[in-house]
């Protein structure tokens, strides 16, 4: 047990600047000194040390301490100075060893992020009163960027069921991706689409896809369009416009004026390249101005096609089936053969189509079966739990072209070639089975 003289110098030392270290050390000694003679030991001179009195350094305060714990507080005192020389920058021990861990396993590939086929609604335009623009940004989008006159596919779970649609690109290649969404009646994606999604919502989606582009084109180029068949067809114009093709003609037929989608966007690019780009309105109610009065059939067509004189041209006809198959007459008789249609709805099948066919799917050898209530072939896969090919889910594609056996109707056109028909193919999201029905997976 230390002396109660040095414990005190000890602490008056550690409490005090170091520089009055040796004097308080002296003190010490000297009081040392004094209390010895007073206790009856042989006088000595104040300044010479006495052998039996610890240096001043080695007095330790926690000698008072039960030996147990001034161990376990010199412990945590050592570890202590290691985390401050360690917040210093030093590089103490470590206070615990560490075990050698046995090498890591390696990792399995990593998966491609559920988030990919995402994509966030950055912007909502109202560009009618039925029609809505969004505008969508996402890993898969600046991945595949896409082209004018493609679409994309949407998928959401609506009322139980996985409902998928595929929706055109109305932006010009380049710029920031927008699809165009005209709500129609009973639509249960358009609905959703244009009453339910915010700008923040994330939408799942299938990379960009469709060949209604502007691929070997020739330089005149004349565009119909109906309705929200506009979407693709503008998309194209503005890049054309801007790639620089010469003659640019566009017939489009609306209701109305105030359903006519894009009516600013046009007018303005007409303005812009008034030297390149013509614009022939059609209104069936309320025209106005220089638009024509009623709708762009076929004669009012042939009419418009012989006025503009038309030299080798590329068409593009996006709209109602009606205007689509007048167009195409109206197209031949001008002699413009070049001639690329986009269907933007699935025309109904014309023939009876089974509600109790047995739909049987070969998958490698082992049967799914299930029973047609009507739907495509793709979605009684779906339903029967099979994972099917598939993009435009419009017949659009060929994605989900597939070997088939038994009576099936598919809606026209559509995107199999007449090779693959004699093949047994068909498009599973445009068949519906009448009788009986094999699907080879
Ligand atoms: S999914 Fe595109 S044609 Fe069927």
């Amino acid at each position: 047990m230390p002396h109660p003289v040095d414990l005190a110098a000890r602490v008056l030392a550690d409490v005090a600047p170091r520089r009055f270290t040796p004097r308080i050390d002296q003190v010490r000694l000297d009081a040392r000194a004094v209390l010895g003679r007073l206790g009856g030991r042989e006088a000595e001179p104040l300044v010479t040390a006495d052998p039996n009195v610890p240096p001043l350094e080695e007095v330790a305060l926690l000698d008072v301490l039960p030996r147990g714990i001034a161990n376990r507080v010199r412990g945590v005192g050592r570890d202590l100075t290691m985390v401050a020389r360690q917040l210093r920058g030093r590089r103490p021990q470590h206070l615990v060893t560490r075990q050698e861990r046995a090498p890591a396993a390696p990792r399995p590939p990593k998966r491609a992020h559920a988030d990919e086929n995402r994509a966030t609604i950055t912007r909502r335009v109202q560009e009618t009163s039925r029609a809505v623009s969004l505008y969508l940004e996402g890993a898969l989008l600046d991945a595949t960027p896409p082209r004018a006159g493609q679409f994309l596919t949407v998928e959401a779970e609506l009322g139980g069921r996985v409902v998928r649609r595929c929706y055109s690109f109305a932006s010009a290649e380049g710029d920031a991706p927008f699809i165009t969404i005209k709500r129609v009646n009973d639509g249960a994606m358009s609905t959703f689409l244009t009453t339910q999604v915010t700008e923040g919502a994330r939408l799942k989606v299938l990379p960009a896809g469709g060949f209604f582009t502007l691929d070997a084109v020739a330089e005149s180029l004349v565009f119909i369009a109906g309705g929200s068949g506009i979407t693709p067809i503008v998309s194209l114009i503005e890049t054309a416009l801007r790639e620089g093709h010469p003659r640019v003609h566009l017939i489009y037929g609306n209701h109305s004026q105030e359903d006519t989608i894009f009516r600013e966007r046009i007018t303005a690019l007409s303005e812009t390249h008034r030297e390149r780009f013509t614009v022939t309105w059609f209104v069936e109610n309320g025209a106005s101005g220089n638009a024509r009065e009623g709708r762009p059939t076929e004669a009012a067509l042939t009419r418009e096609l012989n006025a503009l004189a038309l030299e080798p041209s590329t068409a593009f006809i996006c709209g109602p089936d009606p205007m689509r198959e007048a167009a195409e007459r109206a197209l031949a008789a001008a002699g413009v053969h070049d001639v690329r249609t986009e269907r933007f709805a699935i025309a109904e099948a014309g023939r009876v189509v089974a509600t109790d066919a047995v739909v049987t799917f070969d998958v490698g050898g082992r049967e799914v079966i299930a029973e047609s209530a009507g739907e495509t072939l793709l979605e009684i896969g779906e339903r029967a739990g099979l994972t099917l090919p598939f993009s435009c889910a419009m017949g659009g594609c060929g994605t989900c072209r597939l070997k088939v056996e038994g009576d099936v109707v598919m809606d026209e056109p559509n995107a199999l070639t007449d090779e693959e028909r004699r093949e047994g193919y068909v498009l599973t999201c445009v068949s519906r089975a009448c009788g009986p029905v094999r699907v080879k997976l």
